[in-house]
């Protein structure tokens, strides 16, 4: 149990406020004082600080952090060097940048640390792509972020099919329902971690019939697609609503 490996600091005694209300109410009297909060909202939370954080291990600082950000789009990027050689690998931060010129980006880690190999392709090739994950083959693309050498692809390793379409360069993902081609365009360094963004802009978008509704809103719940909360837990995806565009004078009566 987390309180039992923090037990004695202040991240342990937090954790353990979960459910140990009653137990906990000298803490929060203290924490209160400081905090100026009121005792009754914040008793019933975990409550973790920043010099929390530090003292974590990286593993369970590296899961807590990731799972904050709530559940993210699983994606498989493909690539490929200019030798030829495939390269496909999972990521959970894909992002919307613009839609005019279309853009998405994403978030490499550090290149300094280990090698990276879908970013050297992107470099060499100037492209990309990137598939959506669905439940079908969830196992399968969480093992491509495993760390295979150069000259494996994971689309062998893993067992998916690699789909070249029309003269793009960069491999597609046969077995997804929702892909896209993008063109290299650029890196932003974030310094503060050594990560960069990375942005492309769409040249391909190929989506399951069925999927698009006649105004474009994709419902991915139906081709089962797949997020991520953390580094290894997967969520399905539905539909629960779907609301007008917002206007400060249209609002509906709220429950
Ligand atoms: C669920 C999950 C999400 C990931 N998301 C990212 C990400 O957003 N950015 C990143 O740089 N690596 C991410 N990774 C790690 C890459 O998948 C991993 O480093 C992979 O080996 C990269 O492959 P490459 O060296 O072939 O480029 C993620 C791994 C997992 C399991």
């Amino acid at each position: 149990m987390i309180s039992d490996q923090y037990g004695g600091s202040l991240f342990g005694i937090f954790l353990s406020l979960i459910s140990a209300q009653s137990k906990s109410d000298g803490i929060c009297e203290e924490l209160l004082k400081r905090k100026g909060s009121n005792p009754k909202e914040i008793c019933q939370l975990m409550i973790l600080y920043e010099q929390d954080f530090t003292k974590l291990d990286r593993i369970k600082r590296l899961n807590i952090v990731n799972s904050l950000s709530g559940v993210r789009s699983a994606i498989l990027i493909g690539s490929i060097s200019d030798k030829g050689n495939t390269n496909l690998a999972i990521f959970n931060s894909l992002m919307h940048i613009g839609s005019n010129p279309p853009l998405l980006g994403f978030i490499l880690r550090p290149e300094t640390e280990v090698r990276r190999d879908t970013f050297s392709n992107i470099l060499e090739t100037n492209c990309f792509t990137i598939n959506h994950v669905h439940q079908a083959f969830v196992q399968k693309a969480h093992y491509t972020s495993a760390k295979f050498e150069t000259e494996i692809s994971e689309f062998d390793a893993c067992g998916f099919s690699e789909q070249y379409i029309d003269g793009f360069k960069a491999p597609f993902v046969k077995e997804s329902q929702v892909k896209i081609g993008l063109e290299f365009t650029e890196q932003i360094p974030i310094p503060i971690n050594g990560t960069s963004l990375i942005i492309g802009q769409i040249k391909w978008a190929m989506i399951a019939d069925g999927v698009m509704d006649e105004e474009g809103q994709l419902d991915l719940s139906r081709v089962d697609d797949v997020g991520i909360s953390g580094l290894n837990t997967y969520y399905s995806i539905k539909k629960i609503a779907k609301f007008p565009y917002a206007r400060a004078d249209q609002l509906p009566e709220f429950e």
